[in-house]
């Protein structure tokens, strides 16, 4: 059954990271992942970036305080709201700067925060770069990813409550539903927004860019290069989403990654199901099977 959810279409907009040196990590995404920096109130860091945007706050290294995904109207913002109350949901006051203040934030059973919003009209402009620099790479904030100990309850959630439209599962016997490992969502006609994994904890597990194409995959990692910042997964071609990939480790062992050519998919289009194997997780080569 498709979802009738007003969750569509919604874009991963931006998160927000936590570091408990503030300044090193927004000055870090800025050099890596090229981004022009602005302040925020209270030691807080604004980051942008053709098609990308963070913040930056302090906090316990590793915390991504909320995921902001972007809605394309007051309208659908309004039935988004009335759906969300409508199955019960406690909202919350948005903490996203980049959102305008009547965006709604709800909690997942794992403790994630996700906004939906319009974005301010009073962000810093960024000034033009108009020479090759990481600023000028394409690069736009797609999906984020989170593990999980609790998988049954988080796909309830994503499926039933927000309406998410679940692309892909991985299971560990392709033959018995009951055994998901990994579920795939989106909330536009890209693959996924968002996703999760089984795993014996509750932690982030990587967010990641949509690059042009894998020549821009290719200046990306010749980018990081030239920084001795090495890659730690991959190059490969993820079986779910189809899509080309790298991910390297920012200073807190957040996983971030390139994407590339990743699959788009219509409303309508039942998900699929992958075995649990490496083969799954990256076609090409080593996989990288979550604990
Ligand atoms: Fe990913």
């Amino acid at each position: 059954m498709t979802s009738d959810s007003p969750i569509w279409p919604a874009q991963l907009d931006h998160l927000r990271l936590d570091s408990d040196d503030p300044a090193m990590l927004a000055d870090y995404y800025a050099t890596v992942f090229g981004y022009h920096q602005s302040d925020l109130p209270d030691g807080r860091f604004l980051l942008q970036g053709p098609g990308r945007r963070l913040v930056v706050g302090g906090g316990t290294p590793g915390d991504r305080p909320y995921h902001g995904y972007r809605l394309q109207s007051r309208q659908q913002l309004e039935e988004v709201r009335a759906y969300l109350q409508g199955k019960g949901v406690n909202t919350e006051p948005s903490p996203s700067e980049i959102f305008e203040d009547d965006a709604v934030a709800v909690r997942d059973p794992d403790g994630w925060l996700s906004v939906f919003g319009l974005p301010r009209g009073d962000l810093p402009s960024q000034k033009a770069v108009n020479v090759p620099s990481a600023v000028t790479l394409s690069g736009r904030l797609q999906h984020v990813v989170v593990a999980s100990n609790n998988l049954e309850q988080m796909m309830r959630y994503y499926e039933d409550i927000l309406g998410y439209v679940p692309s892909d599962y991985v299971n560990a016997d392709t033959d018995d539903p009951e055994s998901k490992k990994v579920a795939f969502y989106r909330s536009d006609p890209e693959h996924h927004s968002f996703a999760v994994f089984a795993a014996s904890d509750v932690r982030s597990d990587h967010h990641a860019y949509e690059v042009d194409d894998w020549n821009a995959v290719r200046d990306w990692a010749d980018h990081m290069s030239a920084l001795h910042i090495k890659i730690w997964w991959g190059p490969g071609r993820h079986g779910p989403g189809n899509n080309l990939f790298f991910m390297i480790k920012d200073p807190h062992e957040n996983q971030v990654e390139i994407s590339a050519e990743l699959e788009v998919m219509p409303r309508e289009m039942a998900p699929r199901i992958w075995p649990m194997e490496e083969r799954s997780l990256n076609l090409w080569g080593d996989g990288w099977i979550r604990d």
